[in-house]
């Protein structure tokens, strides 16, 4: 049964999204159907298709009352909307339908957990969340609320743990056992990932602590997600209000990978490295599923929570996604690339090899907005290192994005100041990469209002927003010093 609260959403979708035109949107990126979008949830396989549902609010480009919005895609590429799913209508969710997991069930119907917020004014006249783990489950189109709601609550929490901070909650299937991993605030303030198991997927209960920040990396971790890859467990984390460090993670909301062995018996994670997830500006809250063909896929919110009031007035919806992305682990390090089916939508290729030069330089048919190009230098000559390299996109003269290499001390630099923001926001970040005597492959991925950039076949990945005007489409590239360069560049077509 749908409740008013879904059908109004329903109704506000159908009557005002046709507004916003497919020209003001991303071409093969995820935005909301309308209104405000942040963390995806759900990311699932369900009957052959990729499901992928999202924070949402559809009245307006601001975060509020959280509902869940639906898309789903055959293959990562070519989104399809779907109504609304899930509307803040019952008293343990009345303050919204925080982010969560989807499962398909042995019966053939899919579940959602979700966390529900109920909000209550204390004595001292201060708002206090009340955070549950609520469960719905469906068809694909539509989802029913269980009777039995919430399914882990208070009561399920270990000695000290917040009610306020419990949320997230990330399921997964191993044997005939389902788990969830679940964000909570222990009583030292800062993070930790909680373990909950479950025969039935309905009744849950705590198996442990499966990770614990104890401060180190920011305080409580939000949206996590826990799986086995190349031979080891990966726990990815998104920290609100971390400290910087070195290069490595920037201030605020950041995203960390911690790599590891997974203990059964003490049901802990024993973390052997920890790495950023992206190291651009707009990246959070990833979260990832299997294919049928076994690739681990991720997917992020493309923005970050810092910015979220700072985009330009004339983009009508709040949020995207990004580019689903191939994890894999090598050598204790999380690599990642554009998921393979991108590549069936690339037009002709514009090749250039062994372009020499020094100074700067443009290539005939190398612009655009919407591209994948791959990027390969080298010095010129093996005792003459350059000084630095750089790639200008999105420019016009006035404007540019740029991206900068600077061999001498292994340093990238993305920078997006001359992007078309109207705020005074941090716009640079600047990240260590692996020496290689001034050889680097830079692969980056444009789509109208986004950059993604790949580097060394996915060491890392660094994401931004930009809002430069599209017909600001000029790429040039510039050396102080004398490279090599090796340029692939295809446009991105969808009919
Ligand atoms: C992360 C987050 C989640 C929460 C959701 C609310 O971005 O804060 O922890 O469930 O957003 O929209």
């Amino acid at each position: 049964m749908k409740s008013t609260t879904l059908q109004r959403a329903r109704d506000f979708e159908a009557r005002y999204s046709p507004f916003i035109t497919p020209a003001e949107r991303p071409v093969f990126h995820v935005s909301p159907m309308i209104g405000w979008m942040n963390d995806p949830n759900g990311f699932s396989v369900y009957k052959g298709e990729y499901h992928l549902f999202y924070q949402y609010n559809p009245y307006s480009t601001k975060w509020d009352t959280m509902h869940w919005g639906h898309v789903k895609t055959k293959d990562f590429i070519r989104w399809e909307w779907l109504p609304a799913v899930l509307a803040p209508d019952m008293p343990y969710d009345q303050n919204g339908c925080f982010s969560g997991s989807a499962i398909e069930l042995p019966d053939g119907r899919q579940l959602l957990m979700y966390t529900g917020v109920r909000q209550s004014r204390r004595k001292n006249g201060k708002i206090q969340d009340r955070q549950t783990q609520c469960i719905a489950i469906g068809d694909g189109i539509n989802y029913q609320k269980y009777d039995l709601n919430p399914v882990i609550t208070a009561e399920d929490l270990p000695e000290g743990g917040s009610t306020q901070d419990f949320r997230d909650p990330k399921i997964w299937k191993d044997g005939d056992r389902y788990f969830a991993a679940i964000g909570n605030r222990p009583a030292d303030g800062s993070g930790s990932i909680l373990l909950y198991e479950s025969k039935d997927c309905l009744k849950w209960t705590l198996d442990g602590v499966l990770a614990s920040c104890h401060n180190q990396y920011g305080r409580m971790w939000e949206c996590p997600d826990f799986f086995c890859l190349d031979g080891k467990d990966v726990l990815l984390v998104s920290p609100q209000e971390m400290n910087p460090i070195g290069l490595e993670f920037h201030a605020g909301n950041g995203t960390v990978c911690l790599i590891g062995t997974y203990d059964e018996k003490t049901r802990h994670q024993i973390r052997e490295n920890v790495q950023a997830v992206d190291y651009g500006l707009d990246f959070y809250a990833p979260q990832t599923l299997l294919t049928p063909d076994g690739r681990r896929v991720m997917i992020a919110w493309m923005q970050n929570w810092e910015t979220v009031n700072c985009q330009p007035n004339h983009i009508r919806y709040f949020g995207e996604m990004t580019l689903p992305r191939e994890l894999s682990v090598r050598n204790g390090r999380l690599y990642q690339q554009p998921v393979r089916e991108l590549e069936k939508y690339r037009g002709y290729q514009i090749l250039y090899k062994n372009v020499q030069f020094s100074g700067s330089t443009s290539l005939g048919n190398v612009k655009g907005r919407v591209l994948d190009m791959t990027v390969q230098i080298r010095p010129a000559a093996e005792n003459a290192l350059y000084r630095t390299f750089k790639i200008n996109v999105a420019s016009d003269g006035e404007h540019s994005v740029t991206i900068r290499y600077k061999p001498e001390n292994n340093t990238v630099r993305i920078d997006r100041t001359h992007s078309g923001f109207p705020h005074d926001i941090v716009s640079v970040r600047d990240f260590m990469v692996r020496p290689d005597g001034g050889r680097i492959k830079l692969r980056i991925v444009m789509d109208r209002h986004s950059i993604e950039l790949f580097v060394n076949d996915g060491e890392q990945a660094a994401t931004a927003m930009i809002y430069t005007d599209q017909n600001a489409d000029a790429i040039n590239f510039e050396a102080d010093g004398s490279v090599v360069m090796d340029v692939e560049k295809y446009d991105l077509i969808m009919d």
